[in-house]
């Protein structure tokens, strides 16, 4: 079989993200299988996570495979000088599947040039993140009921945010108006904004974030400043506080919109929008392993249709 790795979201067609949100769909009805019985999950972070690989994690506990793996790289024989080549060449001769997230651009690509088990792409650097795209995916879709058509808020920072660069290319078949809202030191990379021309995606630049600036939203999607991308530190101090989402912003909002967030929040959304009914990041989280089942499924070669005939339910 051709190894099947899952490592960006750029070349991923529309047939293809409506397959994976159905699979995530079936998982969701069953979480608890036996698909992957026998097969080692091996989770290399190299960078801090919870959500991530704890879902990564749950999710092949929940379909039957075992999982090794690290989520401090101060614990492997990085510290005495290993290359990613070679630290990727020995787990493949333990798992049948790499779970990564590194710090460095394009660290995934490489590990899976190199690497004979598939790579499934946790996190690199500000680059993609592409299983919390599918994801986002399946959470606009499970509450709009679509991904067509719809008005995208990306609030925050769009600079270093990978999440939000997923998005765009994902959304690049569902003709989605974008808005991106963020200070001109956190503004949508110039190469995101020319991607969006090429494929004809409609967005419009904001500064200023208000009641009225999101109310014709249909997703509202804050993110984080990233602290840990920014090598001056005063400029983190002068933008990390920036845009703050209070529940009195809401009273406007479209009666269907949600709120997303790929999690972890500082300060940019309140505790006290978190019992609005427009809040989802929770449950946004938590979709994270129904995605998760369905993107092992796909780099190891189980269907859909495996998926909804599975007897080990
Ligand atoms: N959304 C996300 O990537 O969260 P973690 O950093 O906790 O994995």
């Amino acid at each position: 079989m051709e190894k099947h790795n899952f490592v960006t979201i750029a070349d991923i067609t529309k047939e293809k993200i409506l397959y994976m949100i159905d699979m995530a769909h079936e998982f969701e009805k069953h979480p608890n299988r036996e698909l992957l019985k026998g097969k080692v999950v091996a989770t290399l972070f190299f960078e801090p996570s919870t959500r991530t690989r704890l879902s990564f994690e749950t999710a092949a506990n929940r379909l039957g495979a075992r999982v090794i793996g690290f989520a401090d790289p101060k614990v492997t024989s990085g510290t005495k000088g290993e290359t990613l080549k070679d630290t990727i060449m020995m787990v493949a001769n333990y798992a049948d599947v790499i779970v990564m997230r590194h710090y460095i651009e394009g660290a995934a690509q490489y590990a899976s040039e190199v690497s004979p088990v598939p790579i499934v792409n946790a996190g690199d650097g500000a680059h993609q993140h592409p299983s919390q795209c599918m994801l986002d995916l399946y959470s606009i879709y499970k509450t709009q009921g679509t991904l067509e058509g719809l008005n995208i808020y990306l609030v925050g920072d769009l600079k270093y945010g990978r999440t939000v660069h997923s998005l765009i290319m994902a959304m690049r078949h569902f003709s989605p108006t974008f808005h991106f809202v963020a200070p001109k030191e956190l503004a949508m990379p110039a190469e995101y904004k020319l991607y969006c021309k090429e494929h004809g995606i409609k967005y419009e630049e904001h500064t200023e974030f208000t009641e009225d600036t999101i109310a014709d939203a249909d997703i509202l999607y804050m993110t984080r400043v990233q602290k840990e991308r920014f090598s001056d530190l005063m400029e983190y101090e002068r933008v990390k506080n920036v845009y703050i989402l209070r529940n009195d912003m809401l009273a406007k909002a479209k009666p269907n919109m949600k709120i997303l967030h790929p999690l972890p929040r500082v300060n940019e959304i309140n505790y006290d929008v978190d019992s609005n009914p427009h809040a989802y990041y929770i449950q946004q989280a938590g979709n994270g392993l129904y995605a998760r089942e369905a993107i092992f499924c796909d780099v190891l070669g189980i269907s859909l249709d495996e998926v909804k005939n599975d007897k080990t339910i």
